[in-house]
């Protein structure tokens, strides 16, 4: 049996958005050019080193029906919800949180030695579990597993498996690997993603090729891989640092409004109607 690297079928520029009450950042999922990557739903990378740029923060807002991933490079994100969470969520850590029916909370970033940066990912949820109740895993930075390759290429498993190492997210219905690549110079990392699982790539930092085809990409890139066995990434002079994420696709209807995201137009006119009554959140 031969393995088939992915090709590249879409590179996507992030775009400037304004979100919460005022924060600036950038959005390669859930804009213009891609709607949405079944089952990933939006994909954000927020931080500057102008705290004005984010503070104003992401002051209380509902989600039902789908899971926000928060990860974080450098800086915090104060967050606080409606059925009594509370924490910080630092450099390195991830909070995985699958909103289910329903959760109320705010996300304040607040920078540290003057500066912040992360991602948050927003992962659907199949009609069985929309309206599960809320959970989090809340995985510190010490806890997450980090692979050093013999080329120096380092890999932090956050969900998957890399090498042995299996990441400290576990039973999402996605099925999902999400790990931070570091690729020194002129370095090839190559990675297993099952069959029809959807794969994407987001570079942050260095440069380098993607798939068979070698197509570059510098900078701030989402990189979208067509189906295969494995994803290839080979870095540029300067080392390329990025994101590599996959799933398994739902393939069901998406009804998406705002922060709630469920099959149908009903269900989403059920959340408003829910909220306006106050029967958004369910304790138990
Ligand atoms: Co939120």
């Amino acid at each position: 049996m031969t393995t088939e690297i992915r090709q590249v079928t879409r590179t996507i520029e992030p775009q400037p958005v304004m979100e919460g009450a005022g924060v600036r950042l950038v959005r390669s999922i859930a804009g213009r050019a891609l709607d949405y990557l079944d089952p990933f739903l939006l994909f954000d990378h927020f931080g500057s080193d102008d705290p004005n740029d984010y503070l104003a923060g992401f002051p209380l807002h509902p989600h039902r029906g789908i899971e926000t991933v928060t990860y974080m490079l450098a800086g915090v994100v104060a967050h606080r919800d409606s059925l009594g969470n509370a924490g910080v969520i630092g450099a390195g850590d991830v909070q995985w949180m699958s909103a289910g029916r329903g959760i109320m909370h705010e996300e304040m970033p607040q920078p540290k030695d003057g500066r912040m940066y992360g991602f948050q990912l927003w992962v659907n949820l199949p009609a069985r579990l929309k309206m599960m109740k809320p959970r989090y895993q809340e995985i510190p930075t010490g806890t997450i597993p980090e692979a050093l390759r013999t080329d120096d290429v380092r890999i932090r498993v956050i969900a998957g498996e890399v090498d042995g190492l299996h990441g400290p997210v576990t039973e999402i219905a996605a099925d999902p690997t999400y790990l931070d690549v570091a690729v020194p110079a002129d370095t090839a990392f190559t990675h297993p993603i099952p069959r029809r699982h959807t794969a994407f790539a987001y570079l942050f930092a260095g440069a380098g090729t993607f798939g068979p085809g070698q197509t570059p990409a510098a900078g701030r890139k989402l990189v979208v891989f067509g189906d295969g066995d494995a994803v290839q990434v080979r870095a540029g002079a300067g080392g390329a640092r990025f994101l590599l994420v996959s799933g398994a696709p739902l393939g069901e209807p998406i009804a998406r409004y705002g922060p709630f995201v469920m099959n149908t137009r009903a269900e989403i006119l059920q959340a408003l109607t829910d909220l306006q009554n106050g029967t958004f959140v369910q304790a138990d």
